[in-house]
């Protein structure tokens, strides 16, 4: 069990994470080194459709296809990152919807209002996954789409390089589920993520009866170029996967 406060460091670190990493308002992005919306067209042609985007952010995936014509809607735990979104929101002139609060629990989210739930790099946070993703299958259509992307559970292991000689290589197991607490580099924050496996995830999703689809582990793109370069060891950035997304059907 941690006793970090993941509102309050999302809200210290929210300002510098968002004057570091430009992300786009263009298309929706998936996160570090990993191709955007425009290239893997997982969510398909989105006018006209209601999504709601857990764990936002700055809004801007929630702004990106709000701009292509959906109704949407973003919430996210940290009142810093929902007061960066409203702004931006507001000069792209798009009316886009934000609340802050917990994936854990959407009481401001009617009952099969929404036909697509989409995550970018966000659900590695949350405490409770089973309530999270009983929460995004109320709230979906039957049939509607949930898409999310994370820090791939293989990065997990590769995290910190053994400091001594005795200490295994990779320093974590894959195995080892929980809480992962480090420290975010350009704040100094402690944060606190939970490690589960691909195969807990798989389950999980199940679980809240949402079928799965596709697994897609994309190879880097833009290495050389990304803003993410500086907080990443790049050598593993080319070797072992980043992100890992999950396409899933709310079943009938
Ligand atoms: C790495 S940022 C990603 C934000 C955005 N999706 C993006 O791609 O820029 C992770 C976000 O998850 C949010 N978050 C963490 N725990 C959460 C929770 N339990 N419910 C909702 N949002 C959460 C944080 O406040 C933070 O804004």
């Amino acid at each position: 069990m941690t006793d970090i406060d993941m509102r309050e460091a999302w809200n210290q670190t929210g300002p510098t994470y968002q004057a570091i990493h430009r992300i786009p308002t263009d298309s929706a992005h998936y996160g570090p080194f990993c191709p955007n919306e425009s290239e893997l067209n997982l969510l398909g042609d989105v006018r006209g459709k209601h999504i709601l985007e857990v764990g936002c952010g700055g809004g801007q995936c929630s702004i990106a296809v709000a701009r292509q014509g959906a109704i949407a809607t973003g919430i996210d735990l940290s009142d810093a990152q929902i007061a960066f979104a409203r702004d931006l929101a507001a000069r792209h002139r798009v009316p886009v919807i934000f609340h802050q609060g917990s994936a854990e629990s959407l009481p401001m989210i009617q009952d099969q209002s929404q036909d697509i739930v989409f995550s970018a790099y966000a659900l590695h946070y949350v405490r409770d996954l089973d309530a999270c993703l009983a929460e995004a299958a109320r709230v979906l259509v039957t049939g509607g789409l949930f898409v999310c992307s994370l820090d791939h559970p293989f990065r997990d292991c590769f995290w910190d390089q053994a400091e001594d000689e005795d200490t295994p290589y990779p320093a974590y197991s894959y195995f080892q589920r929980g809480a992962l607490e480090w420290t975010f580099a350009e704040t100094g924050v402690r944060m606190c993520s939970y490690h589960r496996t691909v195969g807990d995830w798989v389950d999980a999703l199940h679980r809240a009866g949402l079928r799965l689809e596709r697994i897609l582990e994309p190879e880097p793109v833009g290495v050389d170029e990304s803003t993410w370069r500086e907080s990443y060891p790049i050598e593993n950035v080319r070797r072992v996967p980043q992100t890992i997304i999950f396409v899933a059907r709310k079943g009938r």
